[in-house]
């Protein structure tokens, strides 16, 4: 016997005890809400029921679904933006051929509005078609069928044509019709629109807008506009798209589903795993997907953190619930040319509502153009192909920002109130959590979280793929680290367990703090263990300057920064007077630890140490666009697991700190440690990510010297503030200057207790890293994203770094 038949059988043997298991409806009998599990139609082969589908609190809706996991996937509603009532609702079938769904036995909410009398019956089939046919004369004659009114889902051999519309829902727990749609358009060709909630903005995202047809796989030559998924999961379509699933071949089910978030995606289910998994998307980027953020507000996305919606600087979200909405200014005023002015937001980019395109425009002239219209809200300025350009926007929506864009966009607003709008400093205000917002929150229920269970979805789906690959989902295997499901799920788990404690039970887990293991960061580190078992370390805060909803706001945030290089924060404590934070509790200790004690770190654990807590800090910085600096990266801060896998302490909490420390100006703004920090601090110069940089480059060099940076102090001016010349760095650049090979200085600066072992390449590209990271200017300094890049590979790094570090 083939074993898929027995897959397919499995199902309907399962089912028969609990219902009638009838594939077919007669007229003048009826499924009733009432009775909603034991009232449904099932297909002969088991895989798809027919019934009423509870959506809310008495609120039911006439569904398909699949019936083959415990979670049931449903892939059409006859009702989804008007759910019936739990009482007397039911779904007819009229003796004259009409197929009626009422609403508390009385109201008519929806019909086939078919009308014949011979032999009419309704069947659920064997592909997900819900058919009401008629025969006569030995011939059956389709009246309707489910396959011509879809909703957000394509079963296979469920064909698209020019009378349908594929509607996304609202949200992964709300099928009401939601903001995207998949239509044929008159070009003939098959596009993704977005519309807003009011329903006046609307545009078309895919094929790519700002490519041409031929150039997305399209054309429009061929007028037919059909599209169609088959089992084999390729989706084909009269305008020459050509999709192909990763898992190419027979499976036993596929769907293809406008989700929504925008994003069209292929699934096939996993018998073993019992779960659907992607196996194509049309958007690699989410960003790109339309309306994702809403007017004002841009759009970031990270593959191990999702996406994420944040407002312009300045402006509020509109609506909590939903960021279809976007954000809002927070000072109203009617926009003229005497008072407004504008201001810059870097490596940005709002895509469409363009009023009119100016080349060769200066800046102070695209501002004249701007202010000249009304309806002008802002205006996007690059300069591209040897000449500015000039977009003026009468709707700032469609917002990304990643740091490797070109252009700038500029956004009007009164000219009176620009400094709050441009608040000099801002890198060091660390204002990324605040005001972004993880998209996912949108959604109700957190455990429905639809990005990451995306995520998850995706990466298991690419863990099994097969056969051939699109170059699309290539690129996001490559995206998804390499396809680590386990790293997706660890994510999520990390995401919900972060939790509340009271004083009491910290106390308790850390028997009355008696186990001091640590010290600094704002608070003194206790060891302790939790009720249920798992070890901690539980830092109590030394003074709770802040207010109990400030702090939590700023933790719910940090609590979410996840990656294996970061340790991971469990929960907090906020009573009365006392703040704790609750961390995972790091076996080995911190680096500071190790490298004082006797029994030294060998050059592997060093530089994979290096290597770690780079990608630590490249996480805090990139991902989260606004910045979340450490500003106190040391050895101290590095700690390390079981493996001696390098984790980053203690991030996120200058920022804590630094209310306290606003309420109290007495309070110089350096924060750091002696020997580490960036001379910017001393300087009052502005503070960006570059002071993190700057040291790691030290913590680096005192990982491969072992030595002390201990600084001398140089009183600068009469400002009063001291610089720290860093002996360390100077002692290294000596003698890298002073020697006659590379080989000699090598042997020269590395920590004795190596005794010379240690891989010579490995340490050259270290220590040259190194020292661009603690170059005096900033902007000479590379970027810790760039700093991960050059040691990821670093066998061809030194070509590089010989071109780029030429001894000062
Ligand atoms: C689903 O969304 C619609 C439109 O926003 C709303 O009217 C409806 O109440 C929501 N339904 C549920 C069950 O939340
Ligand atoms: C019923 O359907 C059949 C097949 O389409 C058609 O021949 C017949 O005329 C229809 N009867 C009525 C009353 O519409
Ligand atoms: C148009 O598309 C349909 C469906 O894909 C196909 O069957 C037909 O051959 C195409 N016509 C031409 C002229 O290519
Ligand atoms: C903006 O203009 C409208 C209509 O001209 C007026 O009613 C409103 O008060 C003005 N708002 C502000 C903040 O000036
Ligand atoms: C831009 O302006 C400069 C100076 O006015 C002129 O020489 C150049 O030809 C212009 N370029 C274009 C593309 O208009
Ligand atoms: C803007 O309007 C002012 C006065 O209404 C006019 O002098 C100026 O030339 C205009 N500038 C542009 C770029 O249209
Ligand atoms: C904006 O400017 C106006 C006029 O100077 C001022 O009254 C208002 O407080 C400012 N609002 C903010 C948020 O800075």
């Amino acid at each position: 016997m083939d074993f898929r038949i027995l897959f397919l059988l499995l199902p309907l043997l399962f089912q028969a005890p609990f219902s009638s298991s009838t594939n077919t409806l007669l007229p003048g009998s009826s499924l009733s809400v009432k009775s909603a599990t034991s009232d449904v139609l099932v297909s002969p082969n088991g895989v798809f029921s027919a019934g009423f589908k509870a959506v809310g609190e008495n609120a039911f809706c006439f569904a398909i679904w699949f019936a083959i996991s415990s979670d049931p996937t449903i892939v059409w509603m006859a009702n989804r933006d008007q759910p019936v009532n739990g009482r007397g609702s039911k779904l007819s079938l009229t003796k004259n051929g009409n197929l009626v769904l009422l609403d508390a036995g009385r109201v008519t909410l929806w019909s086939t509005g078919t009308r014949n009398i011979s032999a009419v019956k309704l069947q659920l089939e064997d592909t997900g078609n819900l058919v009401l046919r008629t025969s006569e004369g030995g011939q059956s004659f389709t009246l309707w069928e489910s396959f011509k009114s879809p909703t957000d889902t394509l079963l296979p051999q469920q064909k698209l044509t020019m009378d349908t519309d594929v509607v996304s829902s609202k949200s992964q727990t709300n099928y009401s019709s939601g903001y995207y749609k998949l239509y044929w358009d008159d070009d003939n060709v098959l596009h993704l629109l977005c519309h807003g909630p009011d329903r006046q903005l609307s545009s078309v995202y895919w094929p790519y807008p700002w490519l041409k047809y031929f150039e997305n796989g399209r054309s429009t030559y061929n007028n037919s506009k059909t599209a169609v998924l088959n089992s084999f999961g390729v989706f084909s379509s009269s305008d020459d798209l050509f999709v192909l699933a990763s898992d190419y071949g027979e499976k036993l089910h596929r769907r293809l589903t406008l989700d929504p978030d925008g994003n069209l995606r292929l699934y096939s289910f996993d018998m073993k795993k019992s779960t659907w998994v992607v196996t194509w998307q049309a958007f690699p980027k989410p960003c790109d997907i339309h309306g994702t953020c809403g007017p004002n507000s841009f759009c970031t996305y990270h593959h191990s953190f999702g996406q994420r919606c944040s407002c312009i600087h300045g402006f509020k979200m509109a609506n909590h619930r939903d960021w279809f909405y976007g954000c809002e200014p927070e000072v109203k005023w009617n926009n003229s040319r005497e008072i407004d002015g504008f201001f810059r937001v870097a490596n940005a980019e709002f895509y469409g509502y363009d009023r009119g395109f100016f080349q060769n425009q200066t800046l102070k002239g695209c501002e004249e153009v701007c202010l000249n219209l009304t309806e002008c809200k802002g205006f996007q300025f690059k300069f591209e192909d040897s000449v500015y350009k000039c977009y003026p926007k009468t709707q700032l929506l469609n917002g990304q920002r990643a740091s490797n864009f070109n252009g700038d966009v500029y956004i009007r607003v009164p000219k009176a109130n620009l400094s709050f709008y441009e608040k000099p400093g801002k890198e060091i205000e660390l204002d990324c959590p605040s005001k972004s917002v993880i998209l996912t929150t949108a959604y109700k229920k957190p455990h429905e979280n639809a990005t990451l269970m995306v995520l998850v979805w995706v990466s298991v789906g690419l863990a099994g793929m097969e056969f051939v690959c699109v170059a699309v989902v290539l690129c996001f295997l490559y995206l998804t680290r390499n396809g680590k499901d386990e790293k997706a799920q660890g994510y999520m788990l990390a995401a919900t367990r972060f939790q509340e404690f009271t004083y009491a039970d910290l106390r308790k887990a850390t028997r009355g703090f008696c186990e001091e293991i640590g010290n600094g960061g704002g608070g003194t580190v206790f060891k302790g263990m939790l009720s249920d078992g798992r070890v901690a370390a539980i830092k109590r805060m030394r003074e709770a300057h802040q207010g109990e909803a400030e702090f939590l706001a700023e933790l719910s945030i940090i609590g979410r920064l996840n990656h294996m290089n970061l340790i991971e924060m469990w929960g907090y404590c906020a009573e009365g007077k006392h703040r704790l934070l609750v961390y995972e509790y790091m076996e080995h200790g911190s680096l500071a630890d190790n490298l004082s004690a006797d029994h030294a770190l060998d050059w592997e654990k060093r530089f994979a140490i290096a290597m770690g807590s780079s990608k630590g800090l490249a996480y805090l910085h990139d991902e989260c666009l606004e910045w979340v600096l450490h500003c106190d990266v040391k050895p101290d801060n590095i700690l390390l697991d079981s493996d001696y896998q390098a984790k980053v302490a203690d991030f996120g909490l200058s920022k804590i700190q630094n209310r306290g420390e606003a309420h109290n100006s007495s309070f110089s703004r350096i924060r750091g440690t002696r020997g580490y920090m960036a001379p910017e601090w001393v300087y009052n110069l502005p503070i960006t990510s570059k002071v993190d940089v700057y040291s790691y480059g030290i913590v680096v060099l005192e990982l491969v010297t072992g030595r002390k940076p201990t600084g001398v102090q140089i009183v600068i001016g009469g400002g009063g503030g001291t610089a720290e010349h860093g002996r360390l760095v100077t002692w290294v650049r000596e003698k890298v200057n002073g020697a006659s090979t590379t080989e000699a200085w090598i042997e020269e600066i590395a920590d004795p207790i190596l005794e010379g072992n240690f891989d010579r390449n490995e340490m050259e590209v270290l220590v040259k890293v190194a020292l661009q990271c603690v170059e005096e200017d900033k902007e000479a300094r590379p970027t810790i994203r760039q700093v991960v890049e050059m040691l990821q590979c670093h066998e061809d790094v030194r070509a590089i770094t010989d071109v780029l570090i030429k001894p000062s």
